[in-house]
């Protein structure tokens, strides 16, 4: 193939191997159906602890080398191991170092910015040893966002990066990685100063990792076409809409896919019974077993809604702690809630299971085959989101006949269409106004269509047939790489030089 792009996909989290979010699942699936193009894609992570040797097949593949951090040279290694696409291998390249990634957890330490800023010197370092150069990097969210900084600055000239072009993806514009002065010193970049933008004071003194991706990329994406959009206004741009609009032109959305192999739930192993969208007994079983493994009663014709969420307020949790209320003491309803987040809704759900213990389980946990579970079983799945830039669940929760109620926000409004009774069409339930009675009305409505079995049988055949895989979404990737490597050339020049 001619236009066959060598692409170098750098992420913090990457399905199967390290995994705290949708980022993760993004990173897992994508590269997959970007070598079913064609394209020769190649991953890079950072070795962290959980990441086990043996079990992933890790091997050795460039020893110590050093690598520029602040003013001191740090030795880096890299290993590697592959992940398969059909009858392909897509290798995966792991930055290894005892002291940066040899720890419990993946994130939130004090020297964040040092052990990410390292992991990408690194993997830019260790291709150039390994003698291997993309086309593309594809970045993503701030963990990886100086690297469009770099490729415009301090390796502008490098004969071995000046041709390659950079496409920056933002995952969640609630999550910046900003630093203070001193990470510009750490990255090597001091010299350069501050960004500074004339709506963006906020800026001139903090180094703001995400702002940077943004500012120096060839190409910017988000996960959705309607939160490329949202993003662009206040109240969605998280201080960073004034640069978002600078760079509108440049600004694409593309809606994420899921990975069609891993969530199928006529070949998923985790669940009590198979099933497809001509077999639907199955879900039946998968029911009964998601009300008992919640000790909740056995009862066909109640229904179950179920929520899988980090319990903050970007997922609308606030709204789902209102309305639990009024909902179970007036419907006939079962909910099933799975999640960990912040405290003050731990109490709260701990509160309310002790009134409605016929009718409200929550697990505080967050593991796959509760997931699964849950996703085989409920008959509805609640996703209010503030904010949603795509949003997984809500594709994966379709493709196992739940149908979802949601936020008409970010991806959500881009995947979920609101039934309506009259024409029949629609594959959900949908809101606007981000409030806790709009969600209770929408929710009722859903209960009601519930009753008729014709019509939600339809809806649920309706929704499993739906594609959400990655095949779309990869070829529009393509598209970007393409564009990156056509505008890079008038990208914005270095802040002062
Ligand atoms: C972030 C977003 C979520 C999105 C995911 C993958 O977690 O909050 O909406 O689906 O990234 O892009």
């Amino acid at each position: 193939m001619n236009d066959r792009l060598a692409v170098l996909v750098v992420a913090a989290e990457m399905v199967p191997f390290a995994k705290t979010g949708g980022l993760a699942d993004v990173v897992g699936a994508l590269p997959k159906a970007l070598r079913g193009l064609g394209h020769d894609v190649r991953v890079a992570i950072p070795h962290y602890s959980r990441i086990a040797s043996e079990r992933f097949h890790l091997e050795p593949l460039l020893g110590p080398f050093p690598v520029p951090l602040d003013d001191q040279l740090i030795d880096a290694a890299l290993v590697a191991t592959h992940v398969t696409a059909g009858d392909d291998h897509i290798p995966v390249y792991m930055v290894e170092n005892e002291y940066f990634y040899q720890r419990d957890g993946i994130y939130m330490y004090e020297d964040d910015a040092d052990r990410f800023i390292f992991f990408c010197r690194a993997i830019l370092e260790g291709i150039r040893q390994l003698g291997w150069r993309p086309d593309v990097i594809h970045c993503h969210d701030w963990q990886t966002a100086i690297i469009p900084n770099w490729l415009k600055t301090i390796y502008r000239t490098d004969p071995f990066f000046r041709d390659v072009a950079c496409v920056y993806t933002i995952h969640n514009l609630a999550y910046q990685g900003v630093f203070g002065h001193r990470v510009l010193e750490i990255a090597g970049v001091d010299e350069y100063g501050f960004l500074a933008h004339p709506d963006t004071p906020h800026l001139n003194d903090v180094v703001d990792l995400m702002a940077r991706g943004i500012h120096f990329a060839d190409v910017i994406n988000t996960v959705s076409e309607t939160y490329a959009d949202e993003i662009l206004q206040p109240e969605f741009g998280e201080g960073l809409d004034p640069m978002l609009r600078d760079r509108r032109d440049r600004l694409y959305g593309v809606l994420n896919g899921i990975d069609t192999e891993l969530y199928d739930p006529a070949t998923d192993g985790a669940i009590a019974m198979r099933y497809d969208r001509n077999r639907l007994e199955g879900r039946l079983a998968c029911k009964a077993a998601l009300q008992q493994l919640a000790r909740l009663p056995e009862h066909r014709a109640t229904p179950v809604i179920g929520s899988i969420a980090r319990l903050s307020d970007q997922k609308g949790v606030d709204l789902i702690c209102q309305m639990i209320d009024p909902l179970l003491r007036n419907h006939e309803v079962q909910l099933v809630i799975s999640g960990t987040g912040e405290q003050r809704y731990h109490e709260r759900l701990i509160e309310l299971r002790a009134r409605f213990p016929r009718q409200l389980a929550v697990f505080f946990t967050f593991n796959a085959p509760l997931s699964r579970a849950i996703y085989a079983g409920c008959d509805m799945f609640l996703m209010p989101s503030r904010r949603e830039p795509c949003g997984l669940s809500q594709m994966v929760a379709l493709r196992y006949g739940a149908i979802p109620i949601v936020r008409a926000t970010g991806g959500l409004a881009d995947t979920v269409r609101d039934f309506d009774p009259g024409t029949g069409e629609g594959n959900g339930f949908a809101f606007t106004p981000y409030d806790a009675m709009a969600l209770y009305a929408t929710i009722v409505r859903a209960i009601e269509a519930f009753r008729y079995r014709g019509v939600w049988q339809q809806l649920m055949v309706r929704a499993m047939g739906l594609d959400y895989s990655w095949a779309a979404s990869a070829r529009r990737y393509v598209d970007l790489y393409q564009r990156a490597r056509t505008v890079r050339n008038d990208a914005p020049t270095p802040l002062r030089d």
